[in-house]
C-alpha cells in the first residue's frame, strides 16, 4: 500500500519539504508520496477531511496552520500543547495527532554542531541569548529550557512579547529591551537569531558583536542566505558559526519516522539538494 503523505499551508510552492521527504523516500525505498497541497485558511477544516477521506498517513503543515490546526487535532503532544503549534499530523484511524518537531529540530541542529566541536563546547554550559519572542523563539526557547540551559536571555523589540515567553520557566528567563541584547554579550555561550531579519528581502539584523564571549556558539535560524550578515559578522569576530539549513532537516526526521517508520539520516547531499 502506498503512504501518503504531502505538507500543507497557504501559499505552498516555495516549501522544501517536498523535497526532503522525497529524497528520503527514494533513498530508503518507501512505498510512499508527499505532496505540497495548498489549503486557504477558510478552507481547513474541508481540506484535512479532503485529505483524511484519501487516506493520508498523515502531513506536516506550515505557514499559516500551525496554530489553527490545533482546534482540528483529537489528541496533541506534550511538545505541541507547550509551544502552541503543531508542524505534524499522524492519522490513526481518521484520529488526528497533532505534534510539534520544531523544537527536536532546533535542539538536534545544535546536538550536532556541539557533537563536532567535541569538548569545546556543551550547550548546557552557559547562558543563550534568543533574539525574538515569536513563534520560532518559542520553540527555540522551550528547546533550550529542555536542554539543560542554565539561563536564557529574551531580546524583543515588543518586550512584553519577551516577558510573556518567561512564564515558561519563571526564574531562569529574562526578558530585554530590544536595545539592551549587547549588554549580555559578554557572558554568553549560545546566541540565536530567531527573528526573520537578515533573510532575503527583510531588513538587516544589526547588532554589535565586538564584547561577545569567544567561546559562544552564533546561531541564525534564517538560512536564506545561508550564511546570514549575523553569521557573517560572527566569523570575522572569530566566533563559531551554525547555519539554520539544519533545523529545517532534523525537523523533519521524526516527521517522517512517524509515517514510514524510519529514522531517516540528514546528509551532506541531502543539504546540498535543499540549498540549491
Ligand atoms: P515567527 O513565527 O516566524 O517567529 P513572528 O511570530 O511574526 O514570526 O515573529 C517575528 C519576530 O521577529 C518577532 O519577535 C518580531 O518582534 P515583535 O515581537 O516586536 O514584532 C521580530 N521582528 C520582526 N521585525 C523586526 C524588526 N524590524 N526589528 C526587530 N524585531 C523584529
Amino acid at each position: 500500500m502506498t503512504i501518503k503523505t504531502g505538507v500543507i499551508g497557504h501559499p505552498i510552492s516555495h516549501s522544501k519539504s517536498p523535497l526532503i521527504h522525497g529524497y528520503w523516500i527514494k533513498t530508503y525505498f518507501c512505498k510512499g508520496t508527499y505532496e505540497a497541497i495548498d489549503i486557504a485558511p477558510e478552507n481547513l477544516k474541508s481540506g484535512i477531511d479532503d485529505l483524511i477521506a484519501q487516506g493520508f498517513a498523515g502531513f506536516n503543515v506550515t505557514v499559516p496552520h500551525k496554530q489553527a490546526i490545533m482546534e482540528y487535532c483529537d489528541t496533541l503532544d506534550d511538545t505541541a500543547l507547550a509551544v502552541g503549534a503543531v508542524n505534524t499530523v499522524v492519522i490513526e484511524n481518521g484520529r488526528l495527532e497533532g505534534r510539534n518537531t520544531d523544537v527536536f529540530g532546533f535542539i538536534e541542529n545544535i546536538r550536532s554542531a556541539e557533537r563536532n566541536m567535541g569538548l569545546s563546547w556543551g550547550l548546557e554550559n552557559g547562558p543563550a541569548l534568543v533574539l525574538g519572542a515569536g513563534g520560532a523563539a518559542r520553540a527555540a526557547v522551550y528547546g533550550l529550557i529542555r536542554a539543560g540551559v542554565p539561563k536564557i536571555y529574551i531580546a524583543n523589540r515588543t518586550l512584553e512579547k519577551a516577558q510573556e515567553l518567561c512564564d515558561f520557566a519563571p526564574g531562569l528567563i529574562e526578558a530585554l529591551p530590544w536595545d539592551q541584547k549587547e549588554s549580555v554579550l559578554p557572558e554568553i555561550n549560545f546566541l540565536a537569531n530567531t527573528t526573520a531579519l537578515g533573510m532575503i528581502g527583510k531588513d538587516a539584523l544589526e547588532i554589535d558583536l565586538s564584547s561577545t564571549h569567544p567561546d559562544a556558539l552564533v546561531h541564525d535560524i534564517v538560512y536564506a542566505p545561508l550564511y546570514t550578515d549575523l553569521l557573517r559578522a560572527a566569523r570575522d569576530h572569530d566566533l563559531r558559526v551554525l547555519t539554520g539549513i539544519g533545523m529545517l532537516l532534523h525537523q523533519a526526521r521524526p516527521a517522517f519516522e512517524a509515517w514510514f517508520d524510519i529514522m531517516p539520516l540528514v546528509t551532506p547531499a541531502l543539504e546540498d539538494l535543499v540549498l540549491v
